[in-house]
């Protein structure tokens, strides 16, 4: 049996493709500007100014919007727990320093032009927001003891760079708001770029230690996270997201996981030893379990709009 590399082994084989992946990041990665995406001219004073504070009337966004936003909003707050994340489990030299760095401004971006649009528009509660970004940030992103390591990290960020991805891009549909739209899929062109960097990193991965790498993706997708997980109304908020198509089972299985899966190719490799066989194996199992999950999730959906909709229940889409 071949024995691990260690974590500084990992990082060490695997910094020239990060370099290769930064480089190619930074020439396509495009500049721009929060302020650019926002409609400052709707903006007015709150009441320690001697304006008007946020009434539930002003906001111009339905529920489905309201929800997903806000989620939306506090996972791109929670940026310092995931820079810890990435900052412990990458190495802060050389090219992954330089990526961790970059890819922290970036993300800083989304959290800026989110909550400035919100604000100026008025479309979610300002106070509201506050007391859940104070609490969702106080807690941090659950980091369960055995999520240590570059590829434990790598293969969840990858999938959950993507599920912000899909999710940035849906709500953009739901706001009926041409320059919410224009502003989550300039976020959501962001986010897969990073998917690229952290997909590709990932691979490599799997190329240099099959069986480890293996491992740590079926660790990871059979405990996935969401990264709203444990921010205030996260249940109800998830729950009217994956009612209303934002982010749902079939989603997460056929944009986020599969897609990932096959790049990898990890129903086709050959170079597995027994390890890896075996967290393969506990993978296609857990994928036709989720297969199964999707279908009932959708019926128990359907009767649930329909119930609504036979009880005059306005659908906010
Ligand atoms: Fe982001
Ligand atoms: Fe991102």
């Amino acid at each position: 049996m071949t024995k691990d590399l260690t974590q500084l082994e990992i990082l060490t084989e695997l910094e020239p493709v990060a370099e290769q992946n930064l480089n190619r990041h930074l020439s396509i990665a495009k500049d721009w500007h929060p302020h650019d995406y926002v409609p400052w001219d709707e903006g007015r004073n709150f009441a320690a100014m001697g304006g008007q504070d946020w009434e539930p009337e002003q906001s111009k966004l339905n529920e489905v919007a309201k929800a997903a936003m806000i989620t939306n909003l506090l996972t791109e707050d929670n940026l310092p727990s995931y820079h810890r994340l990435i900052a412990e489990n990458f190495s802060q030299h050389g090219a992954w320093g330089t990526w961790v760095g970059r890819w922290t401004a970036e993300e800083n971006r989304h959290g800026i032009v989110l909550r400035d649009y919100l604000v100026v528009t008025r479309g979610i509660d300002p106070v509201a927001l506050e007391q859940a970004r104070m609490i969702h940030m106080t807690r941090g992103v659950p980091s369960p003891e055995d999520w240590g390591g570059f590829l434990v990290n790598v293969a969840y960020v990858t999938f959950q760079e993507l599920a912000t991805r899909v999710s940035h891009r849906n709500t953009g549909k739901v706001c009926n708001d041409a320059i919410a739209d224009r502003m989550l899929q300039r976020v959501a062109a962001d986010e897969n770029l990073h998917m690229i960097f952290y997909r590709n990193l990932c691979a490599a991965g799997l190329d240099l230690v099959p069986d480890q790498a293996m491992a740590a993706i079926t660790m990871i997708l059979t405990n996935f996270i969401m990264p709203g997980f444990g921010m205030p109304n996260f249940r109800r908020n998830g729950v009217l997201m994956a009612k209303h198509g934002i982010y749902d089972l079939r989603q997460h299985l056929e944009e986020v996981v599969q897609p990932v899966l096959k790049k990898w190719n990890v129903f086709d490799r050959n170079d597995f030893g027994p390890r890896g066989e075996q967290a393969r194996q506990q993978l296609a199992e857990f994928l036709q379990k989720l297969e199964k999950d999707v279908l009932k999730f959708e019926e128990q959906r359907d009767r649930l709009l329909a119930r609504e909709a036979a009880r005059g229940i306005m659908q906010p889409v």
